[in-house]
């Protein structure tokens, strides 16, 4: 099967094409052909070498997450899919994936996938995976938002996970505001934020109007110290990625009314099932553009650069 890997850790131009063996489902496993994938910041951090722990030390490193296909090969023990079923999915963000999903084929654990919805294209069901799941683990799981709802705030918005977290969180039944810039101000308005902030006018968290029950600092960009005033009691600032700031935040809110938390995304099939459903409903999921399997280096310079989500063909895409 054809595949795009990096030789090792080095530049994103280093990306080749290579040729590697179709792998053989196990026991639980599936074989997935591959349809599209999704550009996330996880693919030119580990190819750069910046965020080593993501991904396996195997070399050439096949890169990519994201995945939406066909089955077509199961192997002993799989129950529930079938032969010829289209399915959605992420491989899993940590040292023991030696896989990528921008190749033809992958292998994946039957407990780790869904059907994809008739009547949502690959792309977009490749585009929500990753991003979906971070925004429902955050928002409904560390944030606790309450069942009937609540205030939510997004940051990011113009990012892969930040604009599909709108339109989680209206289905968590919550209020949004979103805080973004450019092209993103118009998208989450459109996506059904009730107040957007536009981060590169004023300085935040001040100009607040609410208190929050979840802010989702999808951009990774602030501080629970700097926004816990925003948080209602008991609320949560979750953010996407761990640091030194977010390690002394933590300890610090152990003596607050506020939490804060990092997620760290699993791929959990009911709450891919989730997601599904929500698709097929019509939660929309904003893709920047569409690629190429083979464009994928200046994709992902693209992603450095600008950030959003940015969806790759890979049946046809070499
Ligand atoms: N821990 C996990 O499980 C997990 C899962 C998925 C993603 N992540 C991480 O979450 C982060 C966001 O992912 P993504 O796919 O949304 O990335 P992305 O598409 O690159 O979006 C990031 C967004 O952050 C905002 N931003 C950029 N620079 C900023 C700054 N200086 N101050 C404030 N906001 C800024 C921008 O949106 P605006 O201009 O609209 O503000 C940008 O579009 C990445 O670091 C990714 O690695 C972690």
């Amino acid at each position: 099967m054809k595949a795009i890997a990096a030789p090792g850790y080095g530049p994103l131009e280093g990306l080749v094409q290579m040729d590697a063996p179709l792998p053989t489902p196990r026991r639980g496993e599936v074989r997935v052909r591959v349809v599209a994938s999704a550009l996330n910041p996880a693919d030119y951090k580990v190819v750069l070498g910046a965020l080593k722990f993501l991904h396996g030390r195997k070399r050439p490193l096949i890169v990519g997450y994201d995945f939406s296909g066909t089955v077509d090969e199961i192997g002993p023990s799989v129950t529930g899919v079938s032969v010829g079923d289209d399915v959605f999915g992420f491989l899993p963000y940590g040292p023991f994936n030696n896989q990528g999903a921008f190749a033809e084929a992958l292998i994946a654990k039957c407990a780790e996938i869904a059907v994809k919805p008739k009547g949502v294209s690959h792309e977009l069901a490749a585009a929500s995976a990753t991003s979906g799941l971070t925004a429902i683990q955050s928002i409904r799981d560390l944030g606790r938002l309450p069942a009937s709802g609540g205030q939510v705030l997004v940051t990011g918005v113009s990012g892969g996970v930040g604009s599909i977290s709108v339109g989680v969180a209206r289905k968590l039944n919550a209020t949004v505001t979103a805080v973004g810039s450019g092209k993103g101000l118009e998208l989450a308005r459109r996506l059904g934020a009730v107040e957007v902030l536009d981060r590169t006018e004023r300085p935040l968290p001040g100009n607040l109007h609410e208190q929050f029950d979840v802010i989702f600092d999808a951009s990774a960009a602030y501080r629970w110290r700097g926004w816990r005033g925003a948080l209602k009691k008991g609320g949560a600032f979750v953010t996407t990625l761990p640091s030194a700031a977010f390690a002394s935040d933590k300890l610090a809110s152990l003596f607050s009314r506020t939490r804060v938390h990092f997620v760290s995304v699993k791929s959990r099939p009911a709450d891919l099932a989730l997601l599904a459903t929500w698709l097929g409903e019509g939660l929309e999921v904003p893709l920047a553009a569409t690629i190429p399997v083979r464009d994928v280096a200046s994709g992902l310079a693209q992603l450095q650069k600008t950030g959003g989500r940015i969806a790759v063909q890979v049946a046809g895409g070499f």
